[in-house]
């Protein structure tokens, strides 16, 4: 809402009686000198991806078949071949499971055996018999676009098999191709390729194998990936651009508690997440409930961190989950597999661990510079203990290495070493808001925080409601004037399925086909210019200051090489505010009349959200300033976010401020 928009209402008050209307009045200065100017940490801001909600397998990682090794019943057979189906009936196939597999790592295998035939007294229905695969919650197929399918196939005769992709109900065929092959050629395992390319769109579709040959069949690592991913490494393409829009400073993967595990037999871990896919066996993920078939492991994060040009912050298990500890007497095998995983990561094609990476097609080393030991640990029995044999190996090994604790230093000095401490926090709005202050008395010295998970929760919340992201807005307003002790800060959750909402608000909520940012999403990318910029000091003084935090960065744009300074207040209230601003420390005119632009993020209604039928209901919008100046008033709706970006010609810039050290790359 506009300064005009804010005097009209004014003046259809005087007629009208309306409620929440009587604007406040405030004022901001803005102190851009050079001597009021620090720099912003540059790996400020940035995300942490969780494998939770299905966020990665049925989300990020763009394979289409869900348990595509049938491992995901169990070793034992016969298991569960959830969420396979079959097609036929009991006259026509018996299916089954057996442990036959050509893989060591995961032996279950799928046993189909073909009763029916297309000739004789037991013809096969029209469409053949066999399996078909829903993906999770549909496959989404686009006309014109090409799938790659893969999959493993022992038989005891000649074979001619089917592989399509169908409608939900098997009705529409959108894709077919057919695999033949003579009995020599399939009387062992053999791997399939199908190139499938679309005729039809389905957000909701099915992979299907069938037949109308008698026969005893096995198949095995079945996988269908679309070929368009990002940068063609296997990520959702429309997923990957918001992250990319975001312009990310870091990575935090694979969690979280997806790390710890309810137990430990079912943590994540690095090595079983390698190599070749067919090969990887997979695990359930106790915490968040749900089988991944690993295909996004520890390799995958670290090229999804390079593909958006950021920095990977690996978090590995300490030997520690939420029901059991391994003792820190017994520790050193934890510590040499994360030492391991350093390796791997960063290790020439040469070494042990580098020489798979670069088997897996990626010669140079990854630029992995951090590493978090373990996650939420710090108050466990063994957390102390653990964590010093692997800082000091960690350290003795790879001395540039930084690591992160799970300890809060925040409020008391650590009583181990390390980089880095992480900071959690989901709590209510009001607090989150009160906590920009959070940092504001830590020691300067030691250790800085990295606040690898924050967001308002609960009512106040919702699905992700405007009233969070503002408070949020808020909260990082704090950490921009405080990230000389804060140097990294993510939202979480990041990502989640419509369809697995185990955690609730998100930043980006998706189903196969569709997907919209949160209002929280949309708060971050308002602070995507921040790392590395210049922060300014910025002071309000209004009667009701408690609704209202602001602060001013000087940033320069990589697309049009021009030098912004960027005003961002956060009304919190449900009070119109009149904000005068006033900028000192420039010359005289240096703020561009054009060019200028503010952007607003506000509803109607404070718990207003986004949906799949109404992704833009709360998102950010930009417009024209067109009374941009060192001074100049500005009208802030009520439960508002402004940005104001003020076109600052940089030879009038007082700061002397280069351009590398205001750069927001
Ligand atoms: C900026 O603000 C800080 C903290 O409020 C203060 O210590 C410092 O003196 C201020 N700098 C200038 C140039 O006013
Ligand atoms: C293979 O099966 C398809 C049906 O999927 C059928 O149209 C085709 O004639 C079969 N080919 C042979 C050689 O049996
Ligand atoms: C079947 O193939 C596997 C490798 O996929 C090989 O180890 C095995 O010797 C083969 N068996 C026969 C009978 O050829
Ligand atoms: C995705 O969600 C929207 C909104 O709920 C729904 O209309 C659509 O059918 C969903 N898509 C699939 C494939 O389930």
């Amino acid at each position: 809402m506009g300064v005009l928009d804010v005097l009209l209402c004014c003046c259809c008050c005087l007629v009208l009686p309306c409620f929440a209307v009587e604007a406040q009045t405030a004022q901001l200065i803005v102190d851009a000198s050079q001597a009021s100017g620090r720099p912003i940490s540059p790996t400020l801001f940035g995300l942490f991806f969780e494998e939770i909600n299905h966020a990665g397998a049925g989300g990020l990682w763009a394979e289409l078949v869900n348990n595509r090794g049938f491992e995901a019943g169990g070793p034992n057979t016969p298991s569960n071949i959830d969420p396979w189906s079959i097609i036929g009936s009991e006259s026509s196939l018996l299916v089954s499971t057996d442990r036959s597999s050509c893989f060591e790592r995961n032996k279950v295998a799928l046993r189909m055996e073909v009763l029916c035939d297309s000739q004789g007294a037991n013809i096969c229905p029209a469409g053949g018999v066999g399996i078909y695969n829903p993906g999770f919650w549909g496959m989404n197929v686009e006309k014109g676009k090409t799938y790659s399918v893969t999959l493993y196939v022992r038989s005891s005769g000649a074979i001619n098999v089917s592989v399509s992709l169908t409608s939900s109900n098997g009705l529409q065929t959108l894709a077919a191709e057919n695999i033949m092959a003579s009995v020599s050629e399939v009387s062992n395992w053999t791997k399939f390729n199908v190139l499938l390319v679309a005729k039809g769109t389905n957000p909701s579709s099915r992979l299907q194998l069938t037949t109308a040959r008698k026969g005893l069949i096995w198949f095995d690592q079945v996988s269908a990936m679309p070929l368009d991913t990002y940068k063609g490494h296997g990520f959702r393409k429309d997923l990957v651009d918001m992250l990319a829009d975001m312009k990310p400073q870091f990575l935090r993967f694979p969690g979280g508690c997806f790390v710890e595990g309810e137990w430990l037999r079912n943590a994540f871990r690095w090595k079983e997440t390698i190599g070749q896919w067919e090969e990887r066996p997979g695990h359930f993920g106790d915490v968040w409930m749900y089988w991944t078939d690993d295909g996004l492991g520890y390799f995958e994060f670290l090229q999804l961190a390079e593909d958006l040009g950021t920095r990977p912050i690996w978090v590995f298990n300490n030997g520690i989950s939420h029901n059991d500890q391994v003792d820190t007497s017994n520790i050193l095998p934890f510590v040499q597999e994360a030492l391991d995983g350093i390796e791997f990561a960063t290790g020439s094609p040469d070494s042990t661990w580098g020489s798979i990476r670069a088997a897996m097609g990626h010669p140079e080393p990854f630029d992995l510079r951090y590493v978090a030991v373990g996650n939420e640990d710090c108050g466990k029995k063994n957390y102390r203990g653990n964590y010093l044999k692997f800082y000091s190996a960690i350290k003795h090994a790879y001395p540039d290495i930084q690591i992160i604790s799970n300890c809060d230093g925040s409020s008391h000095p650590l009583d181990h070493p390390a980089d880095l401490y992480d900071f959690h926090v989901y709590t209510s709005a009001s607090n989150m808001f009160s906590m920009a202050h959070q940092f504001d008395r830590t020691p300067r010295k030691g250790p800085k925080a990295f606040v690898s998970e924050y967001a308002v929760t609960g009512k106040d919340a919702g699905g992700g409601s405007l009233l969070a992201a503002l408070a949020e807005a808020g909260f990082l307003i704090g950490l921009e004037k405080n990230s000389d002790v804060v140097e990294m800060a993510s939202y979480a959750p990041l990502f989640v399925n419509a369809n697995n909402k185990r955690w609730s608000p998100d930043a980006i909520v998706f189903n196969s086909s569709q997907l919209y940012g949160t209002p929280s999403y949309w708060v971050q990318c308002f602070f995507s210019e921040s790392s590395g910029a210049t922060i300014f000091n910025a002071t309000l003084q209004t009667e009701s200051s408690t609704s209202l935090l602001a602060s001013a960065i000087l940033w320069k744009s990589s697309e049009d090489q021009k030098t912004y300074l960027r005003i961002k207040i956060v009304n919190f209230g449900s009070n119109i505010v009149n904000l005068r601003i006033r900028v000192d420390g420039l010359e005289p005119n240096s703020v561009s009349m054009s060019g200028s632009t503010k952007t607003v993020l506000t509803s109607k209604n404070v718990m207003d959200e986004n949906s799949f039928d109404e992704p833009k209901k709360v998102i950010p919008n930009l417009g024209l300033l067109e009374n941009a100046g060192e001074e100049m008033d500005v009208g802030l709706s009520a439960h508002s976010f402004t940005s104001i970006d003020l076109l600052v010609e940089p030879s009038h810039l007082t700061t002397g401020a280069d351009s590398s050290s205001i750069s927001s790359s």
